[in-house]
């Protein structure tokens, strides 16, 4: 029996974990054990317990309860309570998710040990190292034995770092394997899209059957922490909902939440906070979110995750920030990087309303990504 050792702890990790907890518990339940180490980086509900609730995840064996902090104490307390975890458990893999805190301390307490990473979501660049992400994902990638990458673009940038996509077993930190496999997230997308149809009402609780609306979610720690940045971005939101009489939904991220009183201007948040057409709500779980992205007209975020599911369920994606890693939706045309600039938001906005895209190849895989992860991690 293979011994897996799963970290997640932010949201967007603890979604993509269910991909593989889905396809261990269906098929290879007698062949892959699977432990779940959750660090505590997302605690309140609606960014943790939900998706257990909702996505059949098991309940994680282990919970540092690390909480919010700097991103030295944050992740200090991380490796220390993944290391002893690791010491007790001695299992054969890492598994580790994306570019979080979360994703870091596993990959520094596992190769200090000399435990195998394996690394879903290898590959991604910004090339802007002054994201937290990046530093994160190339420590955890050039930590990694195994590297599953979304994207053809995520091959790419891992060859010209050095890694070979034709590495054979066995591997090793020093030859590590590297596949392009797919997205995990377009096996979610794929396995709840129904789902998230027949089991949520928020559009009927929201009062948007039926009715045009606008999704968008704000979070980078680059537009909530900058005041001018995220001015930028609510006033051309307002704009939108004023003078183009759009409806928007904004699930707003505690961190969001908590800097719009900080910093953004008082007649601003009073716009914002008076207009019928903007409706901020808490986060959503992840179906209802699937329901409001199927449902949405467009799209505009600086989430990595939800600049994917725009494609998956073929809206056009307006993207708040200066670069992508998913750069293979901006050069279908279906996505615009406007970066926090309120002008360029403003005309990509007006871009998709008079040419919204209609081709959406597939480019995220079979939804068989973590069936792929599981056939590998038995194989090598
Ligand atoms: C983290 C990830 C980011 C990812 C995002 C997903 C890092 C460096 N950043 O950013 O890559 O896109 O998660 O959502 O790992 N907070 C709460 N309740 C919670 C969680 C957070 O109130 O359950 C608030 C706290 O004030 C906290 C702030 O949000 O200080 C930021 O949380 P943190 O986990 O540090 O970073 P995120 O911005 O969520
Ligand atoms: N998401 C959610 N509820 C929300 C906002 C986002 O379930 O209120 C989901 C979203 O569908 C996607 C994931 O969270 O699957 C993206 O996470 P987030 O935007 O927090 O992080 P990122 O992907 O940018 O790292």
């Amino acid at each position: 029996m293979l011994k897996i050792l799963t970290i997640i702890g932010a949201r967007p990790q603890i979604i993509k974990a269910a991909a593989l907890s889905r396809a261990i518990r269906t098929d290879y339940a007698d062949r892959i054990n699977e432990i779940i180490l959750h660090t505590g980086q997302h605690y309140d509900d609606n960014m943790s317990q939900v998706f257990f609730d909702e996505m059949g995840i098991p309940p994680p064996d282990y919970n540092l309860n690390v909480g919010s902090g700097s991103h030295g104490k944050q992740t200090a307390a991380m490796i220390r309570g993944i290391e002893e975890v690791i010491e007790k458990e001695s299992p054969d893999y890492l598994v580790l998710y994306g570019d979080t805190n979360s994703t870091l301390a596993g990959a520094v307490a596992a190769v200090k040990l000399g435990i195998p990473v394996a690394h879903i979501e290898a590959g991604l660049r910004s090339f802007n190292k002054s994201m937290p992400e990046e530093i994160n994902r190339i420590t955890c990638d050039h930590c990694s034995t195994l590297l599953f990458s979304p994207t053809q673009a995520g091959l790419e940038n891992l060859s010209r770092e050095g890694f070979s996509a034709n590495s054979t077993p066995p591997y090793n930190i020093d030859h590590p394997g590297v596949f392009h496999c797919g997205d995990v997230m377009y096996d979610n997308a794929l396995f709840f899209s129904e789902i998230a149809e027949q089991q949520t009402g928020i559009l009927k609780k929201l009062e948007l059957t039926g009715k045009r609306f606008i999704l968008s979610t704000i979070h980078r720690d680059n537009n909530t922490d900058i005041a001018e940045r995220l001015n930028a971005i609510f006033s051309s939101i307002l704009r939108i909902a004023t003078d183009y009489g759009e409806a928007i939904v904004l699930p707003l991220h505690p961190r969001t939440l908590k800097m719009i009183d900080r910093h953004l201007d008082n007649t601003l948040l009073d716009g914002i906070r008076s207009s019928k057409n903007i409706i901020m709500i808490p986060p959503v779980s992840f179906l209802e979110m699937i329901m409001l992205e199927k449902h949405s007209s467009m799209i505009i975020t600086d989430s990595g995750g939800v600049q994917k599911e725009s494609y998956f369920y073929h809206k056009p994606c307006i993207i708040l920030r200066p670069e992508t890693e998913w750069v293979e939706i901006v050069e279908n045309g279906t996505a615009v990087i406007t970066d926090a600039d309120r002008e360029n938001i403003l005309s990509a906005y007006q871009h998709f309303l008079k040419n919204p895209p209609a081709s959406f190849p597939p480019l995220y895989g079979d939804g068989r990504a973590a069936w792929f992860v599981c056939e590998t991690l038995l194989s090598t």
